[in-house]
């Protein structure tokens, strides 16, 4: 589950780390002579590292113009970015990868990087710098632009003199391995970030920031916000939001027990919304957000206390690509969704989950025409009827879930073709007759497989 959910979120990530490296191409070169003061204070800078992979060998003589992850401005010579996050990753489970610890750079960051005066990109994500506080005197790096400390371990509060720094248009503080490592106790810092146009912090801890909505609603060039796993729990549900641009919201796993801001209704650009985990977000389905977001191709609401039915006509939502709703009080019958025309929806659904909520109905034929349908989970509902043949027809599915519903007949042999199933739930149903070799001919990825205990042959 989380690897999809981590294969479209990066895609939409993707789109702002494009716009991203541009700049830090379009006026750099390589064929420029490095200056002298800058190439000692990359010394310094090296000096204090550890670098137990030696991935800044290259780090010697005079061109630091051409050393690993540097980049000057073509006509002055001026280091411009400095890119040293760490490259390498590790497999640890099927076609999981971690960052490998072999190539993270420690040690101690010396303020001799302040010499850099043009730098305008930086890059140390990955990295290795637990125990240690982010320095103030990144704060007179004026002219930086992206800022990436993600996943690099530092620890205590975030310096808010980082507030003069009011070129910075990328602000990412992300940290997947050390939750609650960085704080802040309020945001007023970032509000004076008035270039910014992401800012990523999950996992800081802003349980002190209470009025961080006011802090964040002064950036009115944001177009990507995450702030999952915060610790947030008010979230402003009388004000309006000012960031109209925003493209990507992710507040997921904080402690929101209100019903969804008004707020997020006055966003008409949101391609990502992410609300999923916070327990106790309550009311009805949030129609008007889906409606006035006709570019949303990720939606995800599970985990919270939403009731009621959802939209009859969220299938005419083109560019939806993911709809999480499960482990939420959703009830009525799910598939009158494919009431009306189908249009253009079918080919985009790459995972639908509604597990865990009261919803009814028969499985109707329709499913047939999602070809690109890689996860259904329509688990622990009430629903019933047998299984439509041309379920074999989802031809991308990886996994099938269908447990714990009244779904009775027998299995269709067409279940065969799906090729590329790796996991199959039928248990906790209505089922009955044989399931026999022709069932499983094909299903050369299945991994995990529970269906009822009927008689096998
Ligand atoms: C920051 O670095 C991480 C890890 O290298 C990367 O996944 C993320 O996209 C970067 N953030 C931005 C804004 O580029
Ligand atoms: C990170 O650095 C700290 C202190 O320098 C060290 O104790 C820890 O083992 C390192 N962790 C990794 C994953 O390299
Ligand atoms: C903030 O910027 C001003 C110049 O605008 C500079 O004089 C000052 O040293 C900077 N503060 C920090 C903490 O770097
Ligand atoms: C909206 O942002 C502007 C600055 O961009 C600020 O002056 C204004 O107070 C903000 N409005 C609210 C309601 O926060
Ligand atoms: C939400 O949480 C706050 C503080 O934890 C509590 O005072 C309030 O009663 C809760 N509201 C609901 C609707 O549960
Ligand atoms: C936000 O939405 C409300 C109603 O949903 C509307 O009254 C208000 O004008 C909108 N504000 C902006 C800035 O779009
Ligand atoms: C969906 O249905 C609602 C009424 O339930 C209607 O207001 C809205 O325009 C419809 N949206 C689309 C995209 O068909
Ligand atoms: C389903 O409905 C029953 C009866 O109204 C209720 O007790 C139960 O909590 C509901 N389950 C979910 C997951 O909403
Ligand atoms: C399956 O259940 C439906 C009612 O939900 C019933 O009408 C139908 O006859 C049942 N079919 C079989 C094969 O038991």
């Amino acid at each position: 589950m989380a690897s999809h959910n981590g294969l479209v979120s990066s895609f939409l990530l993707a789109i702002f780390v494009i716009q991203v490296t541009e700049f830090g191409h379009s006026s750099a070169s390589t064929n420029v002579r490095c200056i002298g003061a800058e190439r000692e204070a990359l010394l310094k800078f090296k000096h204090g590292l550890i670098d137990p992979s030696s991935r800044l060998s290259s780090w010697t003589g005079e061109e630091c113009c051409k050393w690993e992850g540097v980049e000057c401005d073509k006509k002055t010579g001026h280091v411009l970015k400095l890119d040293l996050h760490n490259p390498c990753t590790e497999e640890i489970y099927f076609d999981i990868f971690v960052p490998s610890d072999k190539c993270r750079l420690g040690g101690n960051i010396v303020p001799s990087l302040t010499k850099l005066k043009d730098l305008k990109y930086l890059d140390l994500s990955l990295n290795n710098f637990s125990t240690q506080k982010i320095p103030t005197f990144f704060a007179s790096l004026q002219k930086l632009e992206y800022l990436n400390l993600s996943h690099t371990g530092f620890e205590g509060d975030i310096p808010r003199q980082l507030n003069n720094l009011s070129r910075l248009e990328y602000l990412d503080l992300s940290s997947d391995f050390c939750l609650g490592c960085l704080t802040s106790n309020d945001l007023d810092w970032v509000s004076k970030l008035s270039s910014l146009k992401f800012l990523h912090m999950s996992n800081v801890d802003l349980y002190m920031a209470v009025g961080w909505f006011s802090s964040i609603n002064m950036l009115s060039s944001l177009q990507s916000l995450g702030l999952s796993g915060c610790e947030l729990q008010d979230i402003s549900s009388s004000l309006q939001a000012n960031f109209t641009s925003l493209r990507f919201l992710d507040i997921s796993s904080n402690f929101i027990n209100s019903s969804i801001p008004p707020w997020i209704y006055n966003l008409s650009k949101l391609e990502h919304i992410d609300l999923s985990a916070n327990d106790h977000i309550s009311g009805p389905f949030p129609t008007p957000i889906i409606e006035n977001n006709q570019r949303l191709a990720f939606f995800d609401v599970s985990e919270n206390s939403l009731q009621g039915t959802v939209p009859k006509n969220l299938s005419s939502f083109c560019k939806l690509q993911v709809l999480r709703l499960g482990y939420n009080q959703f009830n009525g019958n799910i598939f009158s969704i494919f009431d009306g025309p189908l249009g253009c929806v079918q080919s985009n659904w790459k995972i639908f989950d509604v597990s865990y909520n009261n919803f009814s109905g028969g499985l109707p034929n329709q499913f047939g025409y999602f070809k690109e349908l890689e996860y259904l989970d329509l688990s622990d509902n009430l629903i019933s009827g047998s299984i439509p043949s041309n379920l074999g027809e989802l031809s991308s599915l990886r996994e099938l879930y269908l447990s714990n519903n009244k779904v009775n007949g027998t299995i269709p042999e067409s279940i065969g073709r799906l090729s590329n199933l790796k996991e199959l739930h039928f248990e906790e149903n209505l089922l009955h007759g044989t399931v026999s070799e022709l069932h499983f001919e094909n299903l050369k990825s299945l991994t995990k497989l529970d269906i009822p205990s009927m008689s096998l042959y």
